[in-house]
C-alpha cells in the first residue's frame, strides 16, 4: 500500500492526538505529536526560569535554543512514541496547567516554530507519518495527501481535557481549564506565524457529538478513499 503523509489541525482538546494515535498504529505509521514539541520546549523555559509568573524573557530564551534536544522514542508497550528533552521523559511533564497557561505564548516565537518545523519535515521525509497540531496541513506538510480539521464546541474541549487531568490527579478547576482552552485557542488563531487555519483542502469535521470509534473509523474510511484515489 502506498505511503502518504496525515496532517490533523484543529484546536486545544479536540482529542486530535487520541485518533492519530490510533490512525499510526492500525497504518504502522509514526505519530508525532507536534503540541508536545512546543510543550517541552516551553517546560525548558519554565524549569530555567526564562518564565516568571507572567513574565517571558524572551531574548535570553532565544540564545538557549541550542540547548534544547528534543526527541521521540517508540514505546512498544504503548504502541506510541513518547518525547525526550535533553534525554529524560517529559511525557507526563508536559501536560500540566502550568505548561498549558505558558505554552502559546511561547509557541507564537518565529525562532522556535523555524526550529520545530525544521524537525517535522525530517521526521516526516518518508512519509507514512502521522503528525497532529495547530500548522501541519498549511506550513510544515502543505503537501500532505490527506488534512483533516477537527473542531468542537469549547465546552466539550475544556470537559474532555477537564477530565483528563482530574484522571492524572491535577487539581484544577473547571473554568481554568476552560479560560486555559479559549485563550489558547485565540492566541494560536491570530498570531502572525503560521496562525492555526483549516487549510484550504484539509476535511473538516466537528467531533462534539463522536465517540472516539466513531472519529477513528471516520478518519481511516478518508485514509483508504485518499490512497486508492492515488493508486
Ligand atoms: O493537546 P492540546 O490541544 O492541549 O494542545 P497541543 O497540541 O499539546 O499544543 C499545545 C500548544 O502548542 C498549542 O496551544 C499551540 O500554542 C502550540 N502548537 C503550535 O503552535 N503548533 C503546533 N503545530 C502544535 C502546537
Amino acid at each position: 500500500m502506498r505511503n502518504i503523509t496525515i496532517a490533523i489541525d484543529g484546536y486545544s482538546s479536540t482529542g486530535k492526538s487520541t485518533i492519530a494515535k490510533m490512525v499510526a498504529k492500525a497504518l504502522g505509521y509514526i505519530y508525532v505529536d507536534s503540541g508536545a514539541m512546543y510543550r517541552a520546549v516551553t517546560l525548558y523555559a519554565i524549569q530555567n526560569n526564562f518564565i516568571d509568573y507572567s513574565d517571558f524573557h524572551v531574548s535570553d530564551f532565544l540564545g538557549e535554543l541550542d540547548k534544547i534536544k528534543l526527541e521521540f522514542r517508540f514505546n512498544p508497550g504503548l504502541g506510541y512514541s513518547e518525547i525526550f528533552l535533553n534525554g529524560e521523559n517529559v511525557e507526563r511533564a508536559i501536560r500540566t496547567m502550568e505548561v498549558s497557561n505558558f505554552v502559546s505564548q511561547v509557541a507564537v516565537i518565529p525562532e522556535i516554530r523555524r526550529r520545530m518545523v525544521q524537525l517535522q519535515h525530517k521526521m516526516g521525509e518518508n512519509k507514512a507519518i502521522v503528525m497532529d497540531g495547530r500548522d501541519i496541513g498549511t506550513v510544515v506538510f502543505p503537501k500532505a495527501e490527506l488534512k483533516i480539521f477537527m473542531t468542537a464546541s469549547p465546552e466539550i474541549r475544556a470537559k474532555r481535557r477537564f477530565d483528563e487531568l482530574l484522571s492524572r490527579g491535577e487539581k484544577v478547576s473547571f473554568d481554568e481549564v476552560f479560560r486555559n482552552v479559549q485563550e489558547r485557542d485565540h492566541i494560536d488563531s491570530n498570531r502572525e506565524d503560521s496562525p492555526l487555519i483549516k487549510a484550504n483542502d484539509a476535511i473538516e469535521f466537528d467531533n462534539s457529538e463522536l465517540s472516539i470509534k466513531e472519529q477513528y473509523q471516520k478518519v481511516m474510511r478518508l485514509v483508504r478513499m485518499t490512497i486508492e484515489d492515488l493508486e
